[in-house]
C-alpha cells in the first residue's frame, strides 16, 4: 500500500461557527490534529504518500506538514526537544501531497481527484477520512486481508441503531459464513429509515480496487446533490465487481460533528498520561454535583 487518500475539502458545516476560518481536519484531539492521526494511521498501514485533498481556503491542513523554520530554531536554542518532537513529527511521519478540490462537489469527486496522484502500479487505494476514528488502530492491515482472500475492494462497517442509519452509507449485505466480513450486494447513501437495507453502515475507512475511478466517472449527483462515493460504489457492485465489508467492533468516533468531538476528546482525555488523571477525577466531582 503506496498512497493514502485523505478527502480534507469538505465545508464542515455541521461544526460551525469553528470551522468559518479552522478547518475541522485541525481541530484537536487532547493536542493533536485529525489529520495527524489520520496521518500515523497510514503510516502505520505502510503507506509512504498521504494524498490530502484540500479546499483553496483551508491550506492550513497541508501547512501542518512543512517545516517551521523559526519555531523549529526558537525551540531548539530553548532545549525544548520533546515540543520540538511535536512539531516535526507529521511531516517525519508521511510524505502529504495536496490534490486541490476546487469546490465541495462531494468525497466521490474528492476522491475521484487522486487518481493523478498514484503511479502506474497501484491496482488499490485506500481512503481514510480524517474526521472518523476508528479504534483501535489497525482496520485497514484486517481489510487488505479481506481483499487478499476475496478480491475486489473491501470497506468497514459498523453496526448502529435502526435510527442512525439516515446518517450514513448503508449496506445490502449477504452471510458468507464468516463473522466479521460480509459480501456487499447493494448499498444506498443516507436512506429513510424504513428503505435501509440493514444497520450496518460505512465508516471512513475504504481499500477501493483502482476501478473505482471509472466508476467516479460514471456517477451522476446524488444524495445532496452532491457525487457520492457510495454511489460509485453501487455502480460497481452492479457490474459484479466484489464488494465485501469488514465489520468493526471496536470504538469509533465521528470528529465531524461537535458531539462525536466531545466524547473522543474524553476517551483520549482519560488515556493520556499527563491529564488522564486530573480529568477522571474532574468528570467524577463533576457527576457527583450533578446527582
Ligand atoms: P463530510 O460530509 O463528513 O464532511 O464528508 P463535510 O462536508 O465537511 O461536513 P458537513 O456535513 O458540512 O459538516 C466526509 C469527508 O469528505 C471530505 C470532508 O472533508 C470529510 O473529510 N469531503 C467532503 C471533501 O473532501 N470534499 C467534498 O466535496 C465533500
Amino acid at each position: 500500500m503506496k498512497t493514502v487518500v485523505v478527502p480534507a475539502a469538505g465545508m464542515g458545516t455541521r461544526f460551525l461557527p469553528a470551522t468559518k476560518t479552522v478547518p475541522k481536519e485541525l481541530l484537536p484531539v487532547v493536542d493533536t490534529p485529525g489529520i495527524e492521526m489520520i496521518a500515523e494511521e497510514a503510516a502505520q498501514l505502510g503507506a509512504t504518500r498521504l494524498a490530502v485533498i484540500t479546499a483553496p481556503k483551508k491550506q492550513g491542513v497541508l501547512a501542518h506538514f512543512d517545516p517551521y523554520p523559526e519555531l523549529e530554531q526558537t525551540l531548539e536554542e530553548r532545549g525544548k526537544q520533546e515540543q520540538l518532537d511535536k512539531v516535526r513529527r507529521a511531516a517525519n511521519l508521511i510524505k502529504a501531497v495536496p490534490v486541490e478540490q476546487e469546490q465541495p462537489l462531494g468525497l466521490g469527486h474528492a476522491v475521484g481527484l487522486a487518481e493523478s496522484v498514484l503511479d502506474d502500479d497501484e491496482d488499490v487505494v485506500a481512503v481514510m477520512l480524517p474526521d472518523d476514528l476508528v479504534l483501535p488502530m489497525g482496520a485497514m492491515e484486517e481489510m487488505a486481508k479481506v481483499r487478499a482472500q476475496f478480491g475486489g475492494s473491501v470497506l468497514c462497517a459498523v453496526e448502529v441503531p435502526r435510527d442512525e442509519v439516515c446518517n450514513y452509507g448503508v449496506f445490502d449485505i449477504e452471510e458468507i459464513g464468516v463473522d466479521n466480513v460480509k459480501k456487499v450486494i447493494g448499498m444506498v447513501e443516507k436512506p429513510d429509515v424504513d428503505d435501509a437495507p440493514s444497520n450496518f453502515v460505512a465508516t471512513g475507512r475504504y481499500l477501493l480496487d483502482r476501478q473505482i475511478f471509472s466508476a467516479l466517472k460514471r456517477i451522476k449527483p446524488g444524495k445532496g446533490g452532491e457525487l457520492q462515493l457510495t454511489d460509485a460504489i453501487e455502480l460497481l457492485i452492479e457490474e459484479g465487481h466484489p464488494v465485501h465489508i469488514l465489520v468493526h467492533r471496536g470504538r469509533r468516533h465521528d470528529l465531524g460533528n461537535p458531539g462525536g468531538y466531545i466524547r473522543a476528546c474524553v476517551d483520549f482525555g482519560l488515556k493520556h498520561p499527563t491529564y488522564g488523571k486530573g480529568l477522571r477525577h474532574y468528570i467524577t466531582e463533576l457527576l457527583a454535583e450533578e446527582n
